[in-house]
């Protein structure tokens, strides 16, 4: 059975194909895209469909696990919620955006929060981390409500429109998982 959560505002689901024309109007912001990693800008016509079809299979291999953001009131998504299994290390890296409307109240910090609690408890992860560039300040702000600690500082890690970025670290073991 697909792993499926609630929250008090949020379903987190899988994505379906249905969903790739959200993906791609909420993914393809320029806002959203700045200070993702992996996210192209401008989004490409088909890509949101192809990158659905690969994170559900990578979810049935258990490698990757994606999960849309969907606001139970008005069922709309607004977001993406990941972790990218390592099962050689049994831990995962944690990965979020949401859609520019959507920003700064809360979504994030709710959507990860029960993603991480999947993690250790679901999966059995010892160790779950994320990375943001130090230019994103909300997205480490995230991590710290969630109760991740900074773990490193890496200086100019990546490339990101000709620019190289500083990104930081954050993360928690298992022990340290805050319950509700
Ligand atoms: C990062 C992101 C997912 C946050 O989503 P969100 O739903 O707005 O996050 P939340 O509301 O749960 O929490 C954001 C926190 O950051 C704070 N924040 C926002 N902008 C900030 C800034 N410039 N400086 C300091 N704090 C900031 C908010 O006040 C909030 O904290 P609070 O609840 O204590 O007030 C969203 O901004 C986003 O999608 N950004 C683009 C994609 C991205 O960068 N993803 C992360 C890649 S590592």
């Amino acid at each position: 059975m697909e792993p499926r959560f609630q929250t008090n505002r949020l379903t987190l689901r899988l994505f379906e194909p249905s969903d790739a024309l959200l993906v791609q109007a909420l993914a393809g912001s320029e806002e959203v895209a700045r200070t993702t990693l992996s996210i192209p800008h401008p989004y490409p016509d088909g890509a949101a469909e192809a990158w659905i079809e690969r994170t559900r299979n990578a979810s049935k291999d258990g490698d990757i696990f994606s999960f849309a953001m969907v606001k139970k009131e008005g069922e709309m998504l607004i977001g993406c919620v990941s972790l990218r299994v390592s099962k050689s290390e049994n831990q995962a890296e944690l990965g979020y955006w949401v859609g520019r409307p959507f920003w700064g109240q809360g979504y994030a910090t709710e959507a990860a929060h029960k993603i991480v609690e999947f993690g250790f408890e679901g999966l059995g992860l010892d160790h779950i981390f994320a990375a943001a560039m130090t230019k994103n300040p909300a997205s480490y702000k995230v991590m710290q409500k969630i109760g991740m600690k900074p773990e490193d500082n890496l200086p100019k890690q990546i490339l990101k429109s000709g620019m190289y970025e500083d990104l930081v670290h954050y993360g928690m073991v298992k022990s340290e998982i805050i319950n509700d």
